[in-house]
């Protein structure tokens, strides 16, 4: 595997496979790489020719300076496990390379950017559009893979490719949990003991909550997972919304739409971390 840290180094490392039309996927990351990261390499390596796995922690999608000074690094750890995950490239630039100059372009693709994680972090998928991208236009790749953890975001770049239409097939990926079902997450990593106990309810409570909704209205199942989670010492529901998977608007009624997601967002302890979890209901 090799390492590139600048664009011209990208360049240069993707120009025979380019010239060769050989097919280039694109995982991008955040770094703190664990078993979620690997399904969205493996898929990549499965399904391409050549697999770039950018690591840059983007500071213009955190609306929190102290959520981006805490988020976990681990540049070496992900190296080493990029190369066992079967990546030809490791992108890893700094801040400065790439954003030479401030981005001013504002990304806004209604109603998906306007709701859940939306208006509660301002300025997040503005940033998360100007570095994916941004990703695009360095990597070019054929194939962009996402976990669907991030529910919201996976619509988001599929707004933003329709939008800009940078050729690139959004692939979305199955979350991977614990084998107790906690979605895996870089975050994780910040939680203590007791509070990574703790965080597998939030799991524990969405699946309950897909065969409670079988003989519940979209209502009392919306009202049963929240009053479950607050409950329990150390959890508060920031949201959970029942929408349609696609519009991500919420839904009345389980017929509302063809697709229903649950969404949820759980701060956990005492630091708090922030959690999101999601789950199929139809
Ligand atoms: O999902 C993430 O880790 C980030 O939002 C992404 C897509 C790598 C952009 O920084």
């Amino acid at each position: 595997m090799q390492l590139v840290k600048t664009i011209a180094a990208l360049e240069a490392a993707l120009a025979s496979a380019r010239a060769e039309g050989r097919q280039v996927g694109l995982v991008p990351t955040m770094g703190a790489l664990h078993e979620g990261h690997a399904s969205l390499v493996r898929r990549s390596v499965e399904e391409n020719d050549l697999t770039v796995v950018s690591v840059f922690v983007n500071p213009t999608q955190f609306n929190d300076p102290k959520d981006l000074d805490t988020y976990p690094r681990t540049p070496e750890a992900d190296a080493r496990l990029l190369e066992s995950f079967g990546a030809d490239i490791m992108f890893a630039p700094t801040p400065e390379e790439v954003y030479p100059e401030p981005d001013t372009r504002i990304f806004s693709y209604p109603p998906v950017t306007e709701v859940m994680e939306g208006p509660r972090r301002p300025g997040h998928f503005n940033g998360v559009c100007q570095v994916v991208s941004k990703l695009f236009m360095f990597v070019r790749p054929q194939r962009a893979y996402f976990g669907e953890k991030d529910f919201q975001q996976i619509a988001v770049i599929r707004a933003m490719e329709a939008d800009l239409k940078q050729g690139v097939q959004i692939v979305s990926c199955p979350i991977v949990r614990e084998n107790d079902g906690l979605a895996l997450s870089s975050r994780n990593a910040l939680l203590t003991a007791d509070e990574r106990e703790l965080a597998v309810n939030i799991s524990r409570i969405l699946f309950y909550s897909v065969a409670y909704a079988s003989s519940h209205t979209v209502k009392e199942t919306h009202a049963t997972v929240v009053a479950a989670l607050n409950a329990l010492e150390g959890l508060e529901v920031e949201y959970f919304e029942i929408v349609d998977a696609h519009t991500l608007q919420a839904v009345k009624d389980w017929d509302d739409a063809e697709e229903v997601q649950g969404c949820i967002t759980v701060y956990c302890g005492h630091r708090p971390v922030r959690l999101i979890d999601n789950v199929k209901y139809k």
